[in-house]
C-alpha cells in the first residue's frame, strides 16, 4: 500500500482533527500541514489543546479518543504498527528537563543512556552528542560532570541535545522557556533557530512565549480546541486592518470611559490597553484616519501625552484574535438568551 504522505516535503499533515475524552471535545476539527525544515509555533492560553494535539502526533493518545486523518513523517499513527517507526523518526524535549535527563550522570553518560534504549552506535552517537553540545555551547569542562552541578540554561540545552540525538525529522519541545529566566529566554529560542539552521530539523513549539514567534516560520493560535490562526506571523500581522499598523497613544487619567470614546470613533476598528496610560489602536484607513482621530480626542477633552506609530507585533495579534472570539461568543450568548425569549430584551 502506498503511504498517505503527499509527494511535497510534508512532515506533518494534519486534517479534521477531532479529541475527545469522555463528553469533552478537547480538540475539534484542527487542520494544518507542515513541511520538512519548519519552526512551529503553538499559542494559545492553557487548556487550549495544545499538548493534546501534540500528544496525539507523537503516539500518545489512544484511537478511540480521536478522529481525523493525521500523518507524521508519511506514517499514520492511528496504526499501533506504525508506532515504533514513528518515535524514530520523531525527537521530544519534555516541559521539564528532569524527565529526559538522568542528574547524577554526566552529559555523555545521559547520551550512552538514551541510545542504548534506541539500539544506537554507541560511538557514532557520541559523536553526535558532541557536535550538538558545540552547537548548543554546553562547555566541555561539564561533560563528564554531574548534570546536576550544571546552570539552569545548560541542562535545558542539554536536553535538546539529547531529544536531538537520533537525527529526529521532528522535534517537539512542550514549554521550552517556561522557567527559564526572562533573560536567557531568548537564548533558548536563538539556539533553536541555530539547530534548525544547521540540522533543518522541522520542529514544533509549544509556548505561552509570545516572543517565541520570533523564530517561528508558522504560528498556530488555539483557543477551546480550535485553530484560530495558522501562518507566518507576518501574513497573520498584515491581515489587521491598515496592514497592521498601530497608533500608541499616551493618555492621562486614563479609565473605560476614555476608551470607549476612542472605539466610537468610526474607523476604530480595535483599542488595546497595553500599559496603565497607554492603549494601541488599530484602524481603517490609517494614514487619512490618524490626524481625523486626533482631532476627535482633542474636541472630546482626551488629554493625549505622546502619540507614535509602529506596526502590530504577535503579541498584539494573538490578543486581538482572542478578544474577538470571546466578543463572537459573547454575541452568541445573548442571541442564544434572546431567542429563548430570555432577560435580555
Ligand atoms: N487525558 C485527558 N483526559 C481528559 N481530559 C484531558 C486529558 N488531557 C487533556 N485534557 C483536557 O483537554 C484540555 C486541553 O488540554 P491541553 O491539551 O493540555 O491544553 P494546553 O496544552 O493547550 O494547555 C484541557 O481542558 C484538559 O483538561
Ligand atoms: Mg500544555
Amino acid at each position: 500500500m502506498q503511504n498517505s504522505s503527499p509527494s511535497d516535503n510534508t512532515m506533518v499533515l494534519v486534517d479534521n482533527l477531532t479529541v475527545t475524552f469522555g463528553e469533552n471535545q478537547v480538540v475539534n476539527d484542527v487542520s494544518f500541514n507542515v513541511k520538512q525544515g519548519e519552526i512551529i509555533g503553538m499559542f494559545g492560553i492553557s487548556g487550549a489543546g495544545k499538548t493534546t494535539i501534540i500528544r496525539v502526533l507523537t503516539c500518545q493518545i489512544e484511537k478511540k479518543n480521536w478522529s481525523g486523518n493525521v500523518v507524521v513523517t508519511g506514517l499514520n499513527p492511528s496504526k499501533k504498527r506504525n508506532h515504533s517507526k514513528i518515535l524514530g523518526n520523531i525527537g521530544y524535549v519534555p516541559q521539564l528537563e528532569l524527565l529526559n535527563l538522568y542528574f547524577e550522570l554526566d552529559p555523555l553518560k545521559n547520551v550512552d543512556v538514551f541510545t542504548s534504549t534506541y539500539g544506537m552506535n554507541k560511538k557514532k552517537a557520541r559523536e553526535t552528542a558532541e557536535k550538538l553540545f558545540k552547537i548548543l555551547d554546553i562547555p566541555e569542562d561539564t561533560w563528564k560532570k554531574r548534570v546536576s552541578r550544571m546552570s539552569g540554561g545548560e541542562k535545558k540545552r542539554l536536553s535538546m541535545a539529547i531529544g536531538l540525538i537520533h537525527n529526529p525529522k521532528v522535534l517537539f519541545l512542550d514549554e521550552p522557556t517556561t522557567g527559564v529566566d526572562a533573560s536567557k529566554r531568548y537564548d533558548i529560542l536563538s539556539y533553536l533557530k541555530k539547530l534548525n539552521q544547521h540540522l533543518n530539523t522541522t520542529m514544533f513549539i509549544i509556548t505561552h512565549d509570545l516572543e517565541a514567534a520570533l523564530i517561528c516560520d508558522k504560528t498556530a493560535i488555539l483557543r477551546q480546541g480550535k485553530l484560530l490562526e495558522f501562518d507566518t506571523p507576518q501574513k497573520l500581522i498584515s491581515s489587521l486592518p491598515s496592514g497592521g499598523l498601530v497608533a500608541r497613544i499616551s493618555i492621562e487619567n486614563l479609565d473605560q470611559k476614555v476608551i470607549k470614546t476612542v472605539q466610537k470613533f468610526d474607523s476604530v476598528k480595535n483599542v488595546l490597553r497595553v500599559g496603565n496610560e497607554t492603549i494601541e489602536v488599530l484602524m481603517e484607513n490609517f494614514e487619512n484616519n490618524l490626524p481625523k482621530l486626533m482631532k476627535y480626542l482633542f474636541e472630546n477633552d482626551v488629554k493625549i501625552n505622546s502619540m507614535s506609530r509602529d506596526t502590530a507585533n504577535f503579541r498584539r495579534l494573538f490578543q486581538i484574535r482572542i478578544q474577538e472570539e470571546e466578543k463572537k461568543e459573547n454575541e452568541m450568548d445573548i442571541s442564544e438568551i434572546n431567542s429563548k425569549g430570555g432577560i435580555i430584551s
